[in-house]
């Protein structure tokens, strides 16, 4: 029986300041209890089987061998392996899936050759197969899904981590379009061409949201972090990430007793997260599911990237 190594990375939602911190500004990011497996074991080709999809191949096959080509030129591990994917999550619905995989892939790949590597390095190596994937991210995505809990990231000072006393619990509702990060990311980054002092206010006031948020998540005011969050949906909105199913999601979930909500990730269509309502978590899910909209509760913080070998 062969060898294989395993590793599961949680997914994760951007609690403030998405697309602006693909331009500099801060952002607060929380990995979450939804995870993507990989397994990876020695082959002669490559070859990834993704569960309920068959075998990928062509451009789908690329992140992956980007991130072994990259671990085989900086560690000498092998560039042909056979990956098995199964996830939780749908992909495309904003909630990172694309960056747990990566993450995790580095992570088996780590544990197969017994590397060791610690989180920044296995984000660098995960970083290969997300740029393949959407161009140029800023990282906050797999970097949240290596470490798990909440973490503050900038471009350029990379992630800090944000320590919370007990649990907070959120609300994630899925919208059943997917959608593309990279095209997302270019029509907010459209704006920002054509009006440039306009987006850099609007950078600025992403940035200040995320400090404040900080602050009201830190000391457990889900109450005031709601409203900044709703107000966070405004400014993405402004920018053009959202769209109507969003927009009356957000309206919807605020309407059922949540403090806040606006989209979460690249927009456009994925996933909105809420405030959960305090003591109703269980009974706003079932109501928003008997309205045909999947949803589940987000209890943060949960651990990050793990793996261990397996016969
Ligand atoms: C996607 O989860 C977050 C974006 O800001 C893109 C990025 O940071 O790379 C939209």
């Amino acid at each position: 029986v062969s060898l294989k190594a395993i590793a599961e990375a949680p997914c994760k939602v951007i609690i403030t300041g998405e697309h602006f911190v693909v331009h500099g500004g801060v952002a607060l990011a929380a990995a979450v209890d939804r995870k993507v497996r990989v397994d990876v074991g020695e082959s002669g080709s490559l070859r990834v089987r993704s569960e309920g999809l068959g075998n990928r191949s062509g451009p789908s096959l690329r992140p992956f061998a980007s991130v072994l080509a990259v671990m085989s030129r900086v560690y000498g591990t092998p560039s042909r392996l056979d990956i098995g994917v199964s996830s939780d999550i749908p992909s495309g619905a904003g909630l990172g899936s694309s960056a747990a995989t990566m993450v995790a892939l580095a992570a088996a790949v780590s544990e197969l050759e017994g590397l060791s590597l610690g989180v920044p390095q296995i984000v660098e190596m995960a970083m290969a197969g997300e740029r393949d994937l959407h161009g140029r991210p800023s990282g906050i995505d797999p970097n949240v899904c290596a470490s798990g809990g909440v973490i503050r990231y900038r471009l350029g000072e990379g992630p800090s981590k944000v320590e919370l006393q007990g649990t907070r619990s959120f609300i994630v509702a899925v919208s059943k379009q997917r959608r593309s990060t990279r095209r997302l990311v270019s029509k907010v980054s459209e704006m920002g061409g054509r009006y440039p002092s306009l987006f850099a206010a609007l950078a600025e006031a992403a940035t200040d949201v995320s400090s404040l948020a900080e602050e009201r998540l830190v000391h457990g005011d889900m109450e005031g972090l709601g409203r900044l969050m709703t107000y966070n949906h405004a400014v993405l909105s402004a920018a053009g990430a959202s769209n109507q199913v969003l927009d009356s999601l957000v309206n919807l979930l605020v309407s059922l007793g949540c403090p806040g909500a606006k989209l979460t990730g690249a927009g456009g269509g994925g996933s909105v997260l809420a405030v959960a309502p305090r003591g109703k978590e269980k009974s706003t899910i079932a109501d928003l599911k008997r309205r045909g909209i999947e949803a589940f509760e987000a209890k943060i913080p949960v651990a990050g990237v793990k793996s261990w070998l397996s016969r």
